[in-house]
């Protein structure tokens, strides 16, 4: 399927989607959110693909946040349609996808860009990436999850403070507060993103489906995350997978997964 603002290639089982708008930094605009929406659940379903990584084209901006010339005249109306079509097409979507997905944030990743990031279940960032949320700078709030994801990530203080003073992080300063994983240099950052991409599909896809449950299940309301994780460990034990994991642990050779 071919995508106005999105250029996708799979390789070995890796989907990688970069967000392609470079002259407007990668802004969201309503049809890209629709769009990368769509593509990602493709991909959910896609056989062929077992981690997606998502990246912007060119080197200055992962994505510079939502497109504000699109709601610069909205309504109160409007505005919470925006956000919370968002949150279900995209942010929500991802978060829940039963499959991997990484952000690879090489440059701006502001407003939506870093909440699209935060909807990632994690992180890896070129030396130059900025973060932040300066929605308030504009005279909003974050509104595609930013208020929730950010505190999960970096703590209350942290986060109220980022969102108070609209101002960026560095992405050594995002390191030390845990929003990204590693800092690498540019030219290296989707090698290194696919180099843990592989390491994953080493892994049982099922086993990684219900991990990526267990731990989401701690952040929803009205879920007991402790729960989930017995149930889901217990459906693990009905897998082939789980047989040939230890099977092939125990005859001490590498496990072949098959995803049954
Ligand atoms: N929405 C719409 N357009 C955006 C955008 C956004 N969030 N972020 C950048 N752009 C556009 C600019 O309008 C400009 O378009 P133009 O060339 O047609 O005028 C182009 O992208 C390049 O941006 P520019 O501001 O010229 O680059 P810069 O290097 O001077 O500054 C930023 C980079 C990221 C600091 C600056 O673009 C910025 O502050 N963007 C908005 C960030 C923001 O508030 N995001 C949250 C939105 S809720």
């Amino acid at each position: 399927m071919n995508y106005e603002n999105l250029l996708i290639s799979i390789e070995e089982k890796i989907a990688t989607v970069t967000i392609n708008r470079p002259t407007k930094l990668n802004a969201l605009n309503k049809a890209t959110i629709s769009d990368l929406g769509k593509a990602i659940k493709l991909l959910g379903k896609n056989d062929d693909v077992r981690v997606i990584i998502i990246t912007g084209s060119g080197e200055k901006a992962f994505v510079a946040g939502a497109d504000i010339s699109e709601f610069a005249n909205y309504t109160i109306v409007e505005g919470a349609q925006l956000a919370a079509e968002g949150q279900e097409k995209l942010f929500d979507f991802i978060e829940n996808l039963k499959k991997p997905v990484i952000a690879a944030v090489n440059g701006f990743a502001l407003g939506g860009g870093l909440e699209l990031s935060m909807a990632c279940h994690f992180r890896v960032a070129s030396e130059n990436a900025k973060m932040g949320l300066p929605e308030v700078s504009l005279g909003l709030i974050p509104g595609y999850g930013g208020t929730q994801r950010l505190p999960q990530l970096v703590g209350k203080g942290r986060a109220m403070e980022m969102i108070m003073t609209a101002a960026m992080i560095s992405a050594e300063e995002a390191k030390q507060y845990g929003l990204v994983n590693h800092v690498v240099p540019q030219a290296e950052l989707l090698d290194f993103t696919t180099g843990i991409a592989q390491k994953i599909i080493k892994n049982a896809p099922f086993a990684i489906t219900k991990a990526i449950k267990a731990i989401n299940a701690n952040y929803k309301d009205g879920k007991d995350g402790f729960d989930t994780e017995i149930k889901s460990f217990g459906k693990c034990f009905g897998t082939q997978d789980f047989k040939e994991g230890t099977t092939a642990f125990l005859e001490k050779r590498k496990a072949e997964f098959t995803g049954k």
